[in-house]
């Protein structure tokens, strides 16, 4: 079967060579604290006052300053920083954490088009290191809707087991 990290290099369209090129260079010590902090309230003021609804709904039940805090740190740690995301709630569990959000193929073009203003924007970074970290971030991004596609198979199986309109639910192939 196809591994989630597969899925997502077919869904993105990136490698896995080139969305793990962000760890060829140590690309904290090259931009610092303060041009992940600037790129994380970038993009959430875009997601925070995006135009469509929808996509807004998705970040409702969290502040921003706390999901801007989030990712910073998160991408810190990732990128060769210090473990501040890790030291402050654990493991980062991307999969997981996103579990209760519709990450959705659509979702995920909007989330990267905004990255990708956000990265624009971002006078401090090189360009070299903006293409690795986009790369990553529409991997990633992908690897995201990978496992939201499996959650919404797994519960359409759970919404069949027993369901006698069709035949799901039956549990051996003769009672078909
Ligand atoms: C594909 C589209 C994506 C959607 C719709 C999405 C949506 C969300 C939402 C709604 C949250 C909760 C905000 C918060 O409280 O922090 C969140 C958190 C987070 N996202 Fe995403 N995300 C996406 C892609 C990504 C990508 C590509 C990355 C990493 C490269 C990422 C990393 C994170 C991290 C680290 C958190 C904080 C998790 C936590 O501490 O609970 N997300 N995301």
């Amino acid at each position: 079967m196809q591994s989630l990290q597969e899925k997502a290099s077919v869904l993105s369209g990136v490698d896995q060579a080139d969305a793990s090129a962000i760890n060829d260079s140590n690309l904290f010590e090259k931009l610092g604290l303060q041009s992940f902090i600037n790129l994380s309230t970038n993009f959430y003021t875009r997601v925070y006052d995006d135009e469509e609804e929808w996509f807004r709904a998705i970040f409702s039940s969290s502040k921003k300053e706390d999901a801007i805090q989030n990712q910073y740190e998160f991408f810190v740690q990732r990128m060769g920083g210090p473990p501040l995301y890790s030291q402050r709630k654990g493991h980062p569990a991307l999969i997981g954490r996103h579990r209760p959000f519709p990450v959705t193929h659509e979702a995920a073009e909007r989330w990267l088009q905004h990255m990708q203003h956000a990265l624009d924007d971002s006078l401090d970074i090189d360009q070299d290191s903006k293409l690795k970290m986009m790369n990553f971030f529409r991997h990633t991004a992908f690897f995201l809707v990978a496992g939201n596609d499996l959650k919404n198979q797994n519960q359409n199986q759970d919404k069949h087991v027993g369901c006698v309109a069709c035949k799901h639910g039956a549990k051996k192939p003769a009672e078909e």
